[in-house]
């Protein structure tokens, strides 16, 4: 097999777009190094991310893989080390405080984790709500029009006079979502939006999510340790080491009665550099370590051991990974499993 890139293409190559050209979110290579007491800890190590314009997505890891640390530079309360990260045009390296100011105030929504963070105590839901579209400039008029409607997309109307101490912590982050959207940015950030609820109220919070990314258009990432999440959004990005490793899609096919079935793809992360991170379970037994070999075939690409005897208890048993794994489907369906719930 020759060297892949000394290899001749069938055809000139297709003509290269900028990376994350038609994405909202963009982030090259980002690195963010934190220093305390001299000892220097590696949060973010180069991670790529593209976000299309009206995508939720949910955003998982082990803790301390990151997640909260790429959410808050994409909130613009943070700036990276190193690489580069863009917002809806808005380049998040380069920004004035006053920019910065702005950035927070128009583009991005905000959530936290801590519900009583989220809302002031001593207004209503209502006044919460019409809060920020003060400083928005909206006139009061319009203020009151579209923090009732927004309660009422959020089923927190009944909200609209109670303090946040006399609401569930479930409206409170129902409530808050209405905060955070007041003043329509374009993208909305939830870092563990429902870490302090139980399973059923936090179902309630992302269905929320759901229902104002499809009925305002925004864009919407979540940050969660729900594993149960990735059945409700179409896209969940799993973080470890603070990079991007694996992704699963939802996807729907329809069988011949119409009924719809759907199915969870996972994907591995194929980076600029095009780097793949297989994972450990499915190296580990066969041997794979230091060194695999690569065979390119017409639909996908093999991964073998190395058989050479340098490393590796599974050498010589060469086995396409491509027909089941995700390591040589990139593109095509990987891992699937069926879940059979309605959307
Ligand atoms: N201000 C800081 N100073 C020093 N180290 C930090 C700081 N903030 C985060 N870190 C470190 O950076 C790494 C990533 O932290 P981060 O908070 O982004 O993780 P996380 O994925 O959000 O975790 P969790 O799920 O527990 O919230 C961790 O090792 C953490 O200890
Ligand atoms: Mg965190």
């Amino acid at each position: 097999m020759a060297p892949r890139s000394t290899r001749p293409g069938p055809q000139a190559p297709p003509a290269r777009t900028a990376y994350g050209e038609d994405a909202l979110i963009v982030c090259d290579r980002l690195v963010r190094i934190y220093t305390a007491d001299g000892i220097e800890v590696q949060a973010l190590q180069g991670l790529d991310l593209l976000v299309s314009e009206g995508e939720l997505t949910a955003l998982v890891g082990p803790s301390g893989s990151g997640k909260s640390t790429l959410v808050n530079i994409l909130a613009g309360l943070d700036a990276p080390t190193a690489g580069s990260v863009r917002v809806a045009e808005t380049d998040l390296a380069g920004m004035s405080a006053r920019e910065r100011l702005t950035y927070r105030r128009k583009t991005i929504g905000f959530i936290w984790q801590q519900t009583s963070r989220n809302l002031l105590p001593y207004l209503t839901g209502q006044q919460n709500v019409t809060l920020p579209m003060r400083f928005g400039r909206v006139g009061r008029r319009d203020r009151r029009s579209r923090a009732t409607e927004l309660l009422e997309i959020l089923s927190v109307a009944h909200c609209a006079d109670r303090t946040p101490g006399q609401m569930s912590g479930g409206e409170q982050q129902r409530t808050a979502i209405a905060v955070a959207i007041a003043n329509r940015p374009q993208v909305l950030l939830a870092d563990e939006p429902t870490g302090e609820l139980d399973s059923a109220t936090a179902a309630d919070v992302f269905g929320a999510l759901r229902t104002v990314n499809a009925e305002t258009g925004v864009t919407v990432l979540i940050v969660t340790h729900d594993s149960a999440v990735s059945a409700q959004v179409r896209r969940t990005v799993a973080i470890r080491d603070g990079r991007t490793s694996v992704e699963t899609l939802r996807q729907t096919t329809t069988d011949e009665h119409g009924r719809a079935t759907h199915h969870m793809v996972e994907y591995a992360v194929l980076d600029r550099a095009g780097r793949l991170q297989l994972p450990r379970e499915m190296t580990q037994p066969l041997g794979m370590r230091d060194r695999v070999r690569l065979e390119s075939e017409p639909d996908h690409i093999g991964v073998w051991p190395d058989a050479s005897g340098a490393a590796g208890t599974a050498a010589g048993t060469a086995r396409t990974v491509g027909a089941a794994g995700t390591a040589g489907t990139v593109g095509a369906a990987g891992t699937a499993a069926t879940t059979g719930e309605e959307a």
